[in-house]
């Protein structure tokens, strides 16, 4: 099983991706670390800034991260640790549009921070924050840890450049974050790459392999109406085709369809898209099940600089700048995932959900 330490700001999508780290069979999650997601305007829009109120702050990814190791029966000894609560250098906005109230908005069931057994798991986690966390993760596994990315990557920047001869200790980085030519936070920028770019390009200038999955790969995995469907009465297959409302269904089954129903109505509301993309579980799932991409290796950095490209990773398709075969500063730094047997996406998730009903 490959060994996973999960990064993330949860978040709908972050969530699945971290059901997922719990129950793909080929992924043995080690630890959670989490970051506070911040949507950053360059300051000539600061005056005018688009119409969004508020994403969620450190606490709250924290707290969501231990609920939701609560609400997905994860073992005991797989515990949350909180991490940046800013990014590197830039100023700083927050974003509610897409992830609602505290970062989970809609999501029913999960148990309260305050709750004991919730309270067991942050005590487990001996007040250790997320870059000593992963340091410690890191110098005490045996062979290498692969890191999923799902949100900002200021701890991971922060991890190396404070322990260098960690970076030994990495199989992959394997993040969600990106596009080729596609943003969904500027014309061209992507959330988790524009709210810490600096952090990104440190990330990316890492010699050890980075796997992108960008927007152009998490818009085709779309959680659609039969994939609902299927969420809800899979555990009563008799079921089938009735009003979804009328269906009894187990705790974990409702707490995901009203993550997704959220989820979906934000993806409507905002991109008019039918149905939401589960972005971060790809990136779990890569780790899984690299077989079911295509990809290919590319020079990226990130614009740090642009007046109208703030955040965008640039990836030279055409090879211009001639780079070499490393995955550091000089060299085809990044696989790009390009295409996802959506599918069979679907499905490991669905069966993710099996497992985990049964726990
Ligand atoms: C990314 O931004 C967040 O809203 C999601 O959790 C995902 O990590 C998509 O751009
Ligand atoms: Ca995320």
């Amino acid at each position: 099983r490959k060994k996973v330490w999960l990064d993330c700001d949860p978040g709908h999508d972050d969530a699945i991706a971290l059901l997922m780290g719990l129950y793909l069979p080929q992924i043995d999650l080690i630890g959670v670390s989490t970051a506070r997601t911040l949507l950053l305007y360059p300051p000539q829009r600061a005056a005018h800034p688009p119409q969004v109120f508020g994403n969620t702050n450190a606490t709250d990814t924290y707290q969501n991260a231990v609920r939701l190791l609560h609400a997905f029966a994860a073992p005991a000894h797989v515990t949350a640790f909180p991490g940046a609560v800013k990014p590197l250098i830039r100023v700083a906005r927050i974003d509610a549009e897409i992830h609602g109230a505290h970062g989970l908005g809609g999501t029913e069931g999960l148990a309260p921070f305050e709750h004991p057994e919730v309270q067991k798991r942050v005590h487990a986690a001996g007040g250790k924050g997320a870059v000593e966390a992963m340091a410690a993760a890191f110098s005490a596994v045996e062979g290498k840890l692969t890191i999923v990315s799902t949100g900002p990557m200021t701890n991971s920047a922060a991890l190396f450049s404070a322990f260098p001869h960690l970076v030994g200790k990495v199989e992959q980085i394997v993040f969600m974050g990106g596009g080729v030519g596609l943003g969904n936070r500027s014309p061209v920028a992507e959330y988790n790459i524009l709210c810490d770019p600096e952090a990104a390009q440190i990330v990316f200038d890492l010699p050890v392999p980075k796997v992108m999955v960008p927007l152009n790969v998490t818009h085709t995995a779309i959680f659609d109406e039969d994939a609902v469907t299927q969420l809800v009465t899979r555990a009563h297959p008799s079921a089938h085709k009735v009003q979804l409302s009328s269906v009894p269904t187990s705790p974990l089954r409702h707490t995901l369809y009203t993550l997704i129903h959220f989820f979906a109505s934000t993806y409507k509301a905002v991109f008019n898209f039918d149905g939401p993309p589960i972005h971060d579980a790809v990136a779990m799932v890569y780790v899984a099940h690299p077989e079911l991409f295509e990809a290919k290796r590319y020079r990226v950095d990130v614009e740090l600089a642009g007046l109208h490209t703030a955040g965008e990773t640039v990836v030279d398709l055409w090879d211009y700048r001639k780079c070499d075969d490393t995955w550091g500063p000089t060299g085809k730094n990044v696989l790009l995932t390009e295409k996802l047997d959506v599918p069979k996406f679907i499905d490991l998730f669905l069966e993710c959900v099996d497992k985990a009903d049964k726990v």
